[in-house]
């Protein structure tokens, strides 16, 4: 008969052989790898909405996300081992803990990616790699599979995160946090715990957690407050021509960034509560793994709008990518309520006439390929929300989504009276630009449209 390879071809014959990790040396040091991988995550939601930099945003949005699900996977591997498995609540040293509560004291860009692309994850990355050199492939087989896949997202991380960290690595923050978090995750013991624990220095941060959500965005931009939403009544004025509404729909795209903004903020203030509280059934970590998807899914839709601009040679970022929505809920709602909210607007996204569907069929209209491809999966990822919504906001309230659907306009109202007495920031900005609609209209089409009637967005609701 024919030999074929022993072992499923997992290791040669004699490293199936050599010893490796016991049971609760393997769960010890998945334990704190999947920590480190929530707490990522976690960092991801605290820094994305104060981050300025559109392009960090957008990194922050797919690693904290990538992070969330590493985590989920290194759980679930965890509940295999026979022991009662330690959850999302639980830290596996206090020491870690500590050390990975001084990234939130990190307030500046160079700093943050110091901290995590310059610290954390080499470290990270070398504990895995460690592991895997060090258990054996064949009785450990599914934990090397989980963590063989992980590294593997880890190289698409760092293709963002390794260049991001070269490019403020001369930076005296970066040094500076470099330095500093370095110490601390080495007084932890290291990423693995296993190595001899040392003195820490003295801390930057302290507890209750608490984090910055109001959204910010960098030096390019101008209009974050501009009061106008010519887009949103461009894309449904059926007496325009298609290729307008599809350059409507290509800003609101675009300006989805708010929506990722929002989303981090109710995830990191969620986390934030039950770690302060610290409630006997905090939330499972598989609420934060669907929600981290969708704020990346958000985020890429806010791309999608960036690459149909760029497609078109359009300078996006000259135009009001206004942060009205995000900031407005940041600062006059409970992250509960904001995720109300979301939840209300993205209901209101499933009509035929105007949402989803209808966005498809003007971008297919347009004779814009690209668009109509990119609006194809848009729809597909807000049908996804909806389910998404259906796992994390229901149990949320006692009332279920029909409580969230009735709850939803008295919360539009209550921020509009907020409003009144504590109005969002003036735009001072000199380059933001009034009545920016006909410009950018004129750029896309290479002709002039007819004019947009005036618009509040102190009065606007927003469809996504
Ligand atoms: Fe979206
Ligand atoms: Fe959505």
């Amino acid at each position: 008969m024919e030999r074929f390879p022993p072992f499923a071809s997992l290791a040669p014959a004699e490293g199936t052989r050599r010893p490796g990790h016991s049971v609760a040396d393997a769960t010890a040091i998945l334990h704190r790898l999947a920590y480190v991988k929530q707490r990522l995550a976690i960092a991801a939601a605290a820094y994305l909405p104060s981050i300025p930099e559109w392009e960090a945003k957008c990194a922050l949005a797919l690693h904290g996300w990538l992070d969330a699900e590493h985590a989920e996977q290194l759980y679930s591997r965890i509940a295999e081992l026979r022991e009662p498995p330690p959850g999302a609540k639980d830290v596996p040293d206090a020491r870690l803990e500590a050390a990975l509560d001084e990234m939130f004291a990190a307030g500046d860009t160079r700093g943050r990616i110091a901290a995590v692309h310059g610290v954390v994850r080499p470290l990270f990355r070398s504990a895995v790699a460690d592991y895997l050199r060090g258990t054996n492939p064949l009785c450990d087989q599914p934990s090397t599979r989980v963590l063989t896949a992980i590294q593997h997202e880890e190289e698409v991380i760092g293709r963002w995160g390794d260049a991001a960290a070269a490019s403020v690595a001369s930076s005296p923050e970066a040094i500076d946090w470099t330095g500093h978090l370095g110490a601390w995750v080495e007084a932890a013991g290291g990423v693995d715990g296993r190595r001899p624990a040392g003195n820490s220095p003295p801390a930057r941060f302290s507890r209750p957690y608490r984090f910055a959500v109001l959204p910010r965005r960098d030096e390019r931009f101008a209009g974050l407050f501009d009061p106008s939403t010519p887009a949103d009544l461009v894309y449904l004025d059926e007496t325009r021509d298609a290729d307008e509404r599809n350059a409507a729909l290509m800003f609101k795209r675009l300006r989805e960034m708010d929506v990722p903004e929002l989303i981090a903020g109710i995830i990191a203030e969620h986390w934030a509560e039950e770690r302060n509280a610290r409630p006997a059934e905090p939330r499972k970590w598989t609420y934060y793994t669907a929600m981290f998807r969708q704020m990346w899914d958000e985020a890429r839709h806010a791309m999608l709008g960036q690459a149909l601009m760029e497609s078109r040679g359009i300078d996006w970022t000259t135009l009001p990518v206004n942060v009205t929505f995000s900031w407005k809920l940041a600062r006059h709602c409970s992250p509960l309520e904001r995720h109300i909210l979301l939840y209300a607007i993205e209901q209101s996204l499933m009509p035929r006439d105007r949402g989803k569907p209808y966005e498809h069929r003007v971008a297919a209209a347009s004779g814009d390929p690209l668009s109509a491809l990119f609006h194809d999966f848009d729809w597909a990822d807000e049908v996804l929300h909806v389910d998404i919504a259906r796992r994390c906001l229901k149990p949320e309230l006692p009332g279920g989504l029909a409580e969230a659907r009735q709850r939803a306009d008295a919360l539009w109202s209550r921020i509009a009276e907020r409003l009144a007495a504590d109005p969002l920031p003036a735009d001072g900005d000199p380059r933001a630009v009034r009545d920016w609609w006909p410009r950018f209209a004129r750029s896309v089409l290479g002709r002039d449209v007819a004019p947009v009637p005036d618009t509040d967005v102190k009065n606007w609701r927003p469809i996504e």
